[in-house]
C-alpha cells in the first residue's frame, strides 16, 4: 500500500517532526498537526514530499473537529504532542499545572482519537501510536536505581498524564482490537527537544526515539497491540 496517510499532532517541532520525516521517507503521505499555522508551514517545507500542513491544536474541540472533518481516511495516528510544565528542578505541579497537563497530554488525546475514529475505520489497517514516556511507567518510578525514578525524573503532573495515558493505550487497544486496529504507547527515551533541554547532553537525538514511533505505525497485522514499547522496540515496564 503506497497511497496510506498518517496524522502526527505537535509535528512542528521535536520528536513529532521527526516522526513525520520518517512516515514521509517511507512513502506515506503526512499530515503534519501544528497548532500555529506559520510553524506548521515551516516544517511542512523542511520535511517536503508527502508532507502536508494540518492545524490542530489537541486542547481546543473546535481546532479538532475542524481538522478531523479535513481528513476522509486515516492509516496512522500518532499522538505525539506533550507539554511538560513541571520541570525536574521546580516544585510539584499545582492543581492548575495538573489540569493544564491533563488537557494536553490525556485529555487532547482522547479528543483527537475520538474525532479520527471514522477515519481511521475507513483503513484496512488502521494503527494508533501514543507517544508516552519512561516516567509514566510506574513499575519504573518505584524503582531509586532507575534513571526514571521518581527522585530523578519529571515533576508528578507530567508523569502522571503519561500513566493515565498507557491506560487510555489498554483501553483503546481493547476495545478497538476486534476492528483489527493496533495502538501502543511508546517510551521515546530522553531526547534532546525544547520539552526536555537537560536530555542535551545525554541520549539525546529524537530521531533516535522517532523510529520508535515509526516501527509502531508500520505494525503488520501479525504485530502486538495494547503494549509499552521503548524507543528500540524492547518492552518497557508499565
Ligand atoms: N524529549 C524527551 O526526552 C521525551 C521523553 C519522553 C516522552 N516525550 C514525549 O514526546 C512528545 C514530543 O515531545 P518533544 O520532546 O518533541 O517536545 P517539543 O519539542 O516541545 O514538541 C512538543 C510538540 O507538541 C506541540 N503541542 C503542545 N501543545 C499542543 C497543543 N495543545 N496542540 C497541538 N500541539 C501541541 C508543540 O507545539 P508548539 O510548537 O506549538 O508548542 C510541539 O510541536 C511529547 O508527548 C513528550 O511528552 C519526550
Amino acid at each position: 500500500m503506497n497511497d496510506r496517510t498518517a496524522l502526527v499532532t505537535g509535528a512542528n517541532k521535536g520528536i513529532g517532526k521527526e516522526i513525520a520525516r520518517q512516515l514521509v521517507a517511507e512513502g506515506l503521505t503526512v499530515h503534519v498537526g501544528s497548532r500555529d499555522a506559520e510553524r506548521g508551514r515551516r516544517a511542512v517545507q523542511e520535511i517536503g514530499g508527502g508532507a502536508r500542513l494540518l492545524v490542530l491544536d489537541v486542547t481546543d474541540a473546535d481546532s479538532v473537529a475542524t481538522a478531523a472533518a479535513q481528513v476522509e481516511r486515516l492509516d496512522v495516528l500518532v499522538n505525539n504532542a506533550g507539554i511538560m510544565v513541571d520541570g525536574r528542578t521546580a516544585p510539584e505541579a499545582d492543581l492548575d499545572g495538573f489540569r493544564r497537563t491533563y488537557e494536553t497530554n490525556l485529555f487532547g488525546v482522547l479528543a483527537v482519537t475520538n474525532a479520527f475514529l471514522p477515519a481511521l475505520r475507513r483503513s484496512a489497517a488502521p494503527r494508533i501510536v501514543n507517544v508516552s514516556s519512561g516516567t509514566g511507567s510506574l513499575t519504573w518510578s518505584a524503582d531509586p536505581g532507575h534513571q526514571f525514578a521518581v527522585s530523578a525524573g519529571a515533576g508528578a503532573a507530567y508523569r502522571s498524564s503519561k500513566t493515565a495515558l498507557n491506560a487510555l493505550t489498554l483501553f483503546y487497544a481493547q476495545t478497538l482490537a476486534p476492528e483489527g486496529f493496533k495502538v501502543n504507547a511508546l517510551a521515546p527515551g530522553l531526547r534532546s527537544t525544547d520539552l526536555n533541554a537537560r536530555a542535551a547532553a545525554s541520549d539525546g537525538d529524537p530521531a533516535e526515539g522517532a523510529a520508535g514511533a515509526v516501527r509502531l505505525a508500520l505494525l503488520p497485522d501479525t504485530g502486538p497491540t495494547g503494549g509499552f514499547f521503548s524507543w528500540d522496540g524492547t518492552p518497557a515496564a508499565w
